[in-house]
């Protein structure tokens, strides 16, 4: 496995992976990784002969900089689990190599950026679309996987890619749970072992509305998931948008196609979220 820390390094590592007509899947990811990550690099080898991996904590993604500084980091381990699952090149860059001259030029989705969970976070979606433009522009792979887990992410990277022609296939892989169902999350190691047991509650709020939609409206849902969230004391609910699953345009009334609940959900400081898509 090859680890390339600068651009031009990464840029010959990926032309040797390309020599013999090979292609080249990438996972961008920002590290501390775990059996979520590892299951896109596995999404990633189906769909191609190389596995790309980037590691990088991206600054302009973080509102509070406490946030950004107290996002967990393990580079040693993380190299070990790409090498044992078999990936070709990670790409290391620290800010100065991927933000040489600062963050003048950005990549906004402009709407799809700035409503659900970019509202709360304003600012991160456009940090987003900005790094991965800029990975997209090093690596030039010819798909790239995210999951779906980050849902809004992975519509407003999909939208990025197709406003400026951008030639990589993005594929959405499905969310990795814990065993008692809890989606898995970087953060998840920042919670207390009370708040780690009461965060069960946002996979048991996503299931209850799943089992309700049969002839339910928007505003049933909301029902469901509020009360069920409210019966976890520790818990507070910070966003919950149900939206049309492709568009993200916010929905009312009857359901009548593939839809998308995104809630997320403060435990203290920490920041939980978690997605379905349910078809009525
Ligand atoms: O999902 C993430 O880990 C990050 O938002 C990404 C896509 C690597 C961009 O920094």
């Amino acid at each position: 496995m090859r680890i390339c820390r600068s651009i031009s390094d990464c840029r010959a590592a990926v032309k040797e992976l390309r020599a013999t007509d090979k292609t080249v899947a990438m996972v961008p990811t920002m590290g501390f990784l775990h059996a979520g990550h590892m299951s896109l690099v596995d999404t990633a080898k189906a769909e191609a002969d190389h596995v790309v991996v980037s590691i990088f904590v991206n600054p302009t993604q973080f509102g509070e900089s406490a946030d950004l500084d107290a996002y967990p980091r393990n580079e040693e381990r993380d190299l070990d689990m790409l090498r044992e699952a078999g990936v070709a090149v990670v790409f290391l860059p620290d800010v100065t190599t991927m933000y040489p001259m600062g963050d003048e030029t950005i990549v906004e989705t402009t709407r799809l950026a700035n409503m659900l969970h970019g509202k709360v976070r304003p600012g991160h979606f456009r940090g987003v679309t900005t790094v991965v433009a800029r990975l997209f522009n090093i690596v030039q792979p010819d798909v790239a996987v995210f999951g779906e887990k980050d849902y809004q992410q992975l519509q407003v990277i999909r939208r990025m890619v197709a406003d400026l022609h951008m030639p990589v296939t993005i594929i959405g892989a499905p969310t990795v749970r814990e065993a008692d169902g809890l989606a898995m999350s970087s953060r998840n190691v920042r919670l207390s072992s009370e708040d780690r047991q009461a965060a069960l509650v946002l996979s048991k709020a996503l299931a209850a509305a799943e089992m309700s939609t049969a002839g339910a409206t928007v505003a049933d849902l909301h029902t469901v998931i509020a009360d069920t969230i409210a019966t976890e004391p520790r818990a507070t609910l910070t966003g919950l948008d149900i939206v049309a699953a492709e568009t993200l345009n916010v929905i009312e009334g009857a359901l009548t196609g593939p839809t998308a609940i995104m809630i997320s959900v403060a435990f203290g400081d920490i920041l939980l979220i978690d997605q379905r898509v349910v078809t009525p």
